[in-house]
């Protein structure tokens, strides 16, 4: 506690004893920190096309479409006028606790002043799950919800896309002229793809609580405990709304996939997920892996019709929702959030040790060549390794404060040492670009320009850099208590090596941050294209809602309808069965047992993009960089 708290005056000094605008690297800081607060949105907007729908305190995120390869589809991907705003907790939860961190570990200017967090704060408390029947449940949902007072319940549902699809056809009207008067070309193209996916966006809508919300928010709660000093009112306020720490752990067992089980409720889960996973399940038959949404199939056959729905009515596996869900348990854990370690059971401990090792073995086996599946949400590997490094840092960090914590938190220390000090440098030397310095994730990489050729544009390329150094810092290195200082840890072997790829990549980071666009893809839809549609993956378990079971070989698509079916596998499949069945097809088509990347022709799906999210990783960067002690 005495340590913590040395840190903690050191943070409050750091911010705001900081003069030193002289450098570049200030100039860059300062430059960012204001592009960042221009994206907060300070006046509610109402929709009426060609206005978006933006609610107070949120950053802005927006969603586009994937289009790539000649200039005028690419043009569809970036152009400053096709995006539609959306009013998500995930970019604003992030960013407001990456701007703290800034201060907390990082050396830079204020990133953010109180009347702006509570702003955050405030936008961010609207996202909590209004059905359920306690009081000051943390359980938080990716859109706010809405009350139907026909059903009597409140459902998600991305405000703008709704109003966009309530009367589709003469929205999209709209679209088209103020498109043709900004002299965009072919829209034709995207106007159909708009009307196409107008489908699959329906999908996403009346979502459930996710754990990933869930978990960032208590991530969250922990800082303005931390900051209590600095931002007094603000934990008070979270802790009247998310105090009941018992329950938030029963739903995280309650919904958690436990192959070995012998309820369908917890055994069974959606079949992509499967596909990656089985070896792991295979080879850990007790585990109890963390899941994306709070329900199941008992809850799904009751309330589809109500509105509150899984996609495909069923839980999956996401790698980053684990992450997430991993950092936010132990930072609850090591700061002693409300009486979280009171309901720290074995089968939490359980929890915690599987989804760890999980994420180790996709780490180490490349997501099995099936990062689509394995991030089925999230596909941006860079923030993806980031989120997971994150529990590595804060475990170096207890570790050097001997603070007592059950053993399973050394075991996953070591687990994830190992992971990122070798395996994770590993990717980054086979991934950096020529340049030695940079990195690409997909948006834009295949591009071509318009005699053909190949000309990628970089534009996750400020996101994917300013990742890469913020993971290998939270790997390499640890806030020393006494000076308040960033140090690399001794004893690595790749140390020299690291503090190399760092230099070139702040280096990079300084050079260029404003030369490429900013975008990222911190989240998509769990449907890239044809191939990540869930039925054609082997499974054992066909259902209707109404649990009734069916022949899927009896099942004609052409002329019945899947969306209030249940197809999962249950329990644990023979592999020589299960390669039988890889080879067999399901409601006639073939397994897809290759990914060819996200970008291919006719998988344009929708991502989710926040500039200010990029930016803010950014600046934590450039920050921790200049709070090293070289
Ligand atoms: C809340 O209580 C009602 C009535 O007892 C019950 O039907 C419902 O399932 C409960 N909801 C939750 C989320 O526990
Ligand atoms: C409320 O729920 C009913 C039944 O599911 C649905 O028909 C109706 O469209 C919903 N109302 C709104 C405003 O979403
Ligand atoms: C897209 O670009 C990447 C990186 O250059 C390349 O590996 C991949 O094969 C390309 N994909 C397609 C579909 O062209
Ligand atoms: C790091 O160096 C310090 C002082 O040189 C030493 O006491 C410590 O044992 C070293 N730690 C490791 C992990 O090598
Ligand atoms: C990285 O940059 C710092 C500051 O310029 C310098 O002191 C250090 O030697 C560099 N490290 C390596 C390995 O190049
Ligand atoms: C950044 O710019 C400086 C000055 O032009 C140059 O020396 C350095 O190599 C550049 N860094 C990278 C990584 O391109
Ligand atoms: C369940 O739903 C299916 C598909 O709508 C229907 O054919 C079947 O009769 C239903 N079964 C029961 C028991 O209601
Ligand atoms: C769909 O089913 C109906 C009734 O069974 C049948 O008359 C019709 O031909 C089928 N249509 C197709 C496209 O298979
Ligand atoms: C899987 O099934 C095959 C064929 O039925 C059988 O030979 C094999 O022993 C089974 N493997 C396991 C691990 O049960
Ligand atoms: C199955 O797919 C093939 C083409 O892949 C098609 O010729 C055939 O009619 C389909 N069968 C059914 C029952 O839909």
């Amino acid at each position: 506690m005495m340590l913590l708290h040395k840190t903690l005056l050191f943070v409050i000094c750091l911010a705001s004893c900081y003069s030193d605008a002289t450098q570049p690297i200030d100039q860059v800081m300062e430059k960012l920190i204001k592009l960042i607060s221009e994206e907060q949105i300070l006046k509610p907007v109402k929709f009426k096309l060609p206005v978006w729908e933006k609610q107070l305190g949120l950053y802005r995120s927006e969603i586009r479409l994937d289009f790539f390869d000649k200039p005028y589809e690419a043009e569809l991907r970036k152009n400053k006028f096709i995006y539609v705003f959306d009013n998500n907790m995930f970019a604003t939860g992030w960013i407001s606790t990456v701007l703290l961190e800034a201060n907390m570990y990082g050396r830079a200017p204020q990133t953010i002043d109180t009347e702006h967090l509570s702003l955050a704060f405030d936008a961010i408390e609207k996202f909590h799950d209004h059905n359920q029947n306690e009081s000051a449940v943390p359980l938080m949902t990716f859109w706010s919800q809405i009350y139907n007072a026909t059903t009597n319940t409140w459902e998600s549902a991305p405000d703008n896309l709704r109003y966009l699809i309530t009367d589709l056809d003469k929205n999209l009207l709209i679209i088209e002229d103020i498109l043709k008067t900004l002299g965009v070309k072919n829209i034709a193209q995207l106007i159909d793809k708009l009307r196409t996916s107008s489908a699959s966006f329906k999908d996403v809508f009346e979502i459930p609580p996710d754990f990933d919300d869930t978990y960032l928010n208590i991530g969250f709660g922990v800082q303005l405990k931390l900051l209590q000093d600095k931002y007094p009112s603000l934990f008070q306020r979270w802790v009247q709304t998310n105090s009941n720490m018992k329950k938030l752990i029963d739903l995280t067992l309650q919904y958690a996939y436990r192959p070995s089980s012998q309820l369908l409720d917890q055994n069974t889960i959606d079949p992509r997920t499967y596909f990656w996973l089985r070896d792991f399940v295979r080879d850990n038959p007790q585990a109890i892996i963390v899941t994306t949404w709070a329900q199941n199939i008992a809850e799904v056959r009751k309330v589809a019709h109500q509105g509150i729905r899984m996609p495909f009515n069923l839980n999956n596996v996401d790698v980053t929702v684990g992450a997430n869900v991993l950092y936010g348990i132990t930072s609850a854990m090591v700061y002693d959030l409300l009486d979280f370690k009171t309901y720290f059971t074995k089968d939490m401990e359980t929890l915690y040790f599987s989804t760890a090792s999980l994420i180790a073995w996709s780490i180490k086996n490349s997501m099995k060549n099936r990062p689509d599946l394995a991030q089925v949400y999230y596909p941006s590997h860079y923030n993806f390794l980031w989120y997971g490094s994150r529990t590595l840092f804060l475990l170096e960090l207890t570790r050097r404060q001997q603070k007592s914590l059950p053993d399973v938190f050394n075991r996953v220390y070591a687990l994830l040492a190992d992971v990122y000090r070798n395996d994770v440098v590993k990717y980054f030397k086979e991934h950096v670009r020529s340049d030695l310095s940079s990195y690409d994730d997909f948006l834009g990489a295949n591009d071509t320009n318009i005699f053909g050729k190949a000309e990628p544009t970089g534009e996750d390329r400020i996101f994917s850099t300013a990742q890469t150094v913020n993971v290998l810092l939270a790997s390499f290195a640890y806030l020393d208590a006494n000076t308040g200082k960033l140090k690399w840890i001794n004893g690595s072997k790749q140390i020299e090596i690291v503090q190399t790829m760092t230099n070139r990549s702040v280096s990079w980071l300084l050079n260029n941050s404003f030369k490429y666009q900013s975008f990222n893809c911190f989240f998509s839809g769990s449907v890239k294209g044809f191939n990540q549609l869930p039925f054609w993956y082997p499974a054992n378990t066909y259902q209707y809602l109404n649990g009734t079971t069916f022949d899927p070989n009896r099942f004609d698509i052409n002329n019945q309808s899947l969306v209030d079916t249940i197809v999962g596998v249950s329990g644990y499949i023979n592999e020589t069965i299960y390669q039988h069945m890889i080879e067999e097809k399901h409601f006639n088509v073939s397994t897809p047992t290759t990914f060819n990347g996200y970008n291919v022709p006719g998988g344009e799906f929708p991502f989710w993009s926040s500039q200010p999210y990029t930016y803010s990783v950014t600046l934590l960067a450039l920050a921790q960089y200049n709070n090293l002690d070289k």
